[in-house]
């Protein structure tokens, strides 16, 4: 269980806010995927902690009703990505109902590079330090980075070590470069060479696709909690199930009546917490939480093509 505690000096006050969460296995930001349906279903099936996917300052300043989400999805982290400092001053001052909020200096997408977010933080370390000092000023939570481990080399300890010097409660490391993709394995060595250069906790992101491997990387780095993407986007059981099996060293299967039930779950959730109703949104869920399913493949295909969340349900 983590716990952040920050020390919100106001003129006569000295409030300390202080996050626990139930476990260590969090949901990571994860961009067209995590809307607040799919963060209280993965809440449900245990994670400790739930994230936005990144939001950008500019459209969050301009466009603020679109970006929401709920007390009940506590603890919540909002991540921001952006690189005008100004910005950030002005998002983080604005938020409710959130435990953490955590800058994006990791995304290597090309629209962001260009437009010196993400990533391209890891190549201007000058700017990410006046970003998080900023965001640590004025936000009254918890502020945190997640970082890759470097723009074309391992630099993870220097940057560490800034984010930590300006104020930064916790680092989430995803031990890829800038221009490494999925096909080169996560280097968990740099989780584990970060955990042992800062004090603050240090999170881990990357190839944590089965409970094994959540135990594997908690063992083998010592971070102090895990965050978990493309594995929750077809199996949102993994978080229960990891912290099961560190417990009990055992692997639990689930049956399709559950894995229907979750779809259902999902559904319902969608139609209360959802502001605007997204057939292709719904429908991309629902496809990728049938990859367990015999015939996933077809499946998906088919429910790709429903028109309604009805014809979804008798298909599955
Ligand atoms: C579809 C998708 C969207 C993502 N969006 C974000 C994002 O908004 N912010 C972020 O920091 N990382 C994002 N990531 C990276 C993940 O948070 C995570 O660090 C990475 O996928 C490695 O973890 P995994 O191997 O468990 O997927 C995204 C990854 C995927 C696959």
């Amino acid at each position: 269980m983590l716990i952040f505690i920050k020390n919100l000096k106001g003129k006569n006050v000295i409030k300390n806010v202080m996050i626990t969460t139930k476990n260590n296995i969090y949901l990571a930001p994860l961009d067209n995927v995590n809307c607040a349906s799919f963060r209280l279903l993965c809440k449900e099936c245990g994670a400790g902690l739930v994230s936005t996917p990144m939001i950008n300052t500019k459209s969050f300043i301009r466009e603020r009703e679109n970006f929401y989400w709920y007390k009940n999805e506590q603890p919540l982290l909002a991540q921001f990505i952006g690189s005008e400092p100004d910005e950030f001053k002005e998002c983080v001052q604005e938020l409710d109902n959130c435990d953490v909020i955590d800058l994006n200096a990791g995304c290597p997408s090309d629209d962001q590079i260009k437009a010196g977010n993400g990533a391209a933080l890891l190549k201007d370390l000058p700017l990410m330090k006046r970003i998080i000092k900023t965001m640590v000023k004025y936000s009254p939570v918890p502020v945190s980075v997640k970082i890759r481990k470097g723009w074309e080399e391992d630099d993870c300890i220097k940057i560490g070590l800034l984010i930590e010097a300006a104020g930064a409660e916790f680092i989430t490391l995803h031990p890829r470069t800038k221009f490494e993709g999925y096909g080169t394995p996560a280097d968990w060595s740099a989780v584990k060479k970060l955990k042992k250069s800062v004090k603050i906790p240090v999170i881990a992101s990357g190839d944590l696709l089965t409970p094994e491997n959540v135990k594997e990387c908690f063992d083998k780095t010592e971070c102090d909690a895990v965050m978990i993407g493309r594995a929750a986007i077809n199996n949102p059981f993994i978080f229960r199930d990891s912290e099961d099996y560190l417990k009990t060293n055992e692997l639990v299967k689930h049956s399709k009546i559950e894995r229907i039930n979750l779809i259902k779950r999902f559904i319902e959730l969608y139609h209360k917490y959802e502001k605007r109703y997204d057939l292709a949104e719904l429908r991309n869920h629902c496809a990728w939480l049938v990859k367990e399913f015999k015939g996933a493949r077809k499946l998906r295909d088919n429910i790709g093509r429903c028109k309604t969340e009805e014809e979804i349900l008798k298909i599955i």
